[in-house]
C-alpha cells in the first residue's frame, strides 16, 4: 500500500440520502481539520463534482447538523460519472482543486464511482450510506436503523386501522434489490407474511389459505410486508381480496422511510465511522471502504469490497416464518 499522506480531501453524498449521512460528514470535517487536513465540501454528489460546486469547509461548516435527516451536501445519481470522459474530468477537478482523496459517502453504485477514480490516481475512500443494508462488505449501513424504526412505527400505525375494520393489509416497504427492511420489520412488527425479492418463490394462493385460516380462528387482521423489489402492492391486493372475500388495502410507504432525525444508532455510527475515514485517509492509506465488522470499525480494499456477495442470512428468515405462523 502506497503510504502518501492525505492533504486535502473532498467529501461527497451520492444515491439515495440516508439520515445519519450529516452526522458522517461532519466528523469527516471535524476529524480531517484536526488531522492537519483541508476539506472540501461537494455538493450533489459526482453531478456537483462535474459542475465545480465546491467549497472549502471548517468546523462551523458542520454545526447543528448531526440532528438533521438528508444531507446537508445534497446527493444525485450521476449518468455521466459513468463514461471514462466524465471520470477523467472529475479527476481533472480534484486535481484543479488539490483534492488527493475523494471521500464518498453513498452504496454500492457510489463506490464503482470512486473506484474509477482510484484507478486514475485519486484516494478513494467509501462510507456505507444506505437505508437498505446492502453493502456485502459492512454488518451495517448509516441510515438502516432510523428507517427501519420509521416504518415500524408506520405499520403499526395500519394495523390498528386494520384490525378495527377487520382488513388484511399489504404494506410495501423500500429496498429495490434487497429485503432487510422488509425482514427486519416483518420480525418486529409480527406480520404474518413477509415477501423478499431475494426469497422471490412466495406462493400467493398460499397467503390466500393463510388469511382464511387466520380468519376463522378469529384473527382481525392480517399483515403482509412486501418489499419494494416485489411490488405492485396494489393489484396484489385486489387479487387476495377478490380471493378471499376479505377487505384489503395497499400501503405504499416510500420516501418517508428514507428521511426524519437520525437514531442515535446511525448519529453514532456516523459519526465513528466519518472518523475513522479521516484518521486514515491522514495516514495515508489508499482505496478503502469503511465497515463496521463483528462490533469494530475497520476498512477493507475497495475494489474487494465492490466483489464481495451479501445474502439475507437464513436463521433470520427461518425464525421470520416460524413466528408469523
Ligand atoms: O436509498 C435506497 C432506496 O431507497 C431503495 O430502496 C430504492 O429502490 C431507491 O433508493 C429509490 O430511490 P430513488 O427513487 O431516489 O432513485
Amino acid at each position: 500500500m502506497a503510504e502518501k499522506k492525505s492533504k486535502t480531501i473532498g467529501i461527497l453524498t451520492s444515491g439515495g440520502d440516508a439520515p445519519g449521512m450529516n452526522a458522517a460528514i461532519r466528523a469527516v470535517v471535524r476529524k480531517s481539520i484536526l488531522d492537519g487536513m483541508k476539506v472540501y465540501g461537494i455538493q450533489r454528489g459526482y453531478t456537483g463534482l462535474l459542475n465545480e460546486e465546491l467549497f472549502e469547509m471548517d468546523k462551523h461548516s458542520v454545526s447543528d447538523i448531526i440532528q438533521r435527516g438528508g444531507t446537508i451536501l445534497g446527493t444525485a445519481r450521476c449518468e455521466e460519472m459513468r463514461t471514462e470522459e466524465g471520470q477523467k474530468k472529475a479527476v481533472d477537478i480534484c486535481n484543479k482543486f488539490g483534492i488527493d482523496t475523494l471521500v464518498v459517502i453513498g452504496g454500492d453504485g457510489s463506490y464503482r464511482g470512486a473506484l474509477a477514480l482510484s484507478r486514475l490516481g485519486i484516494n478513494a475512500i467509501g462510507i456505507p450510506g444506505t437505508i437498505d443494508l446492502d453493502i456485502a462488505c459492512t454488518d451495517y449501513t448509516i441510515g438502516f436503523d432510523t428507517a427501519i424504526n420509521t416504518a415500524m412505527q408506520a405499520i403499526d400505525k395500519v394495523r390498528d386501522t386494520s384490525s378495527s375494520h377487520e382488513r388484511c393489509s399489504i404494506i410495501e416497504v423500500m429496498g429495490r434489490n434487497a429485503g432487510y427492511i422488509a425482514l427486519w420489520c416483518g420480525i418486529a412488527n409480527g406480520a404474518e407474511d413477509i415477501l423478499l425479492p431475494e426469497k422471490y418463490d412466495y406462493d400467493e394462493q398460499k397467503i390466500v389459505d393463510n388469511i382464511i385460516n387466520n380468519r376463522k380462528h378469529g384473527k382481525k387482521h392480517h399483515i403482509i410486508i412486501n418489499a419494494e423489489g416485489i411490488g405492485h402492492s396494489t393489484s396484489m391486493a385486489r387479487r387476495i381480496e377478490a380471493a378471499t372475500g376479505i377487505e384489503t388495502r395497499a400501503t405504499i410507504l416510500g420516501y418517508m422511510q428514507r428521511g426524519g432525525s437520525p437514531t442515535c444508532k446511525d448519529r453514532f455510527y456516523g459519526s465513528i465511522m466519518g472518523a475513522y475515514a479521516a484518521d486514515i485517509a491522514s495516514a495515508g492509506k489508499r482505496d478503502r471502504v469503511i465497515a463496521f465488522r463483528g462490533g469494530e470499525v475497520t476498512d477493507i480494499d475497495i475494489e474487494e469490497a465492490l466483489a464481495m456477495q451479501k445474502s439475507i442470512p437464513e436463521y433470520q428468515w427461518e425464525v421470520s416464518q416460524a413466528l408469523s405462523r
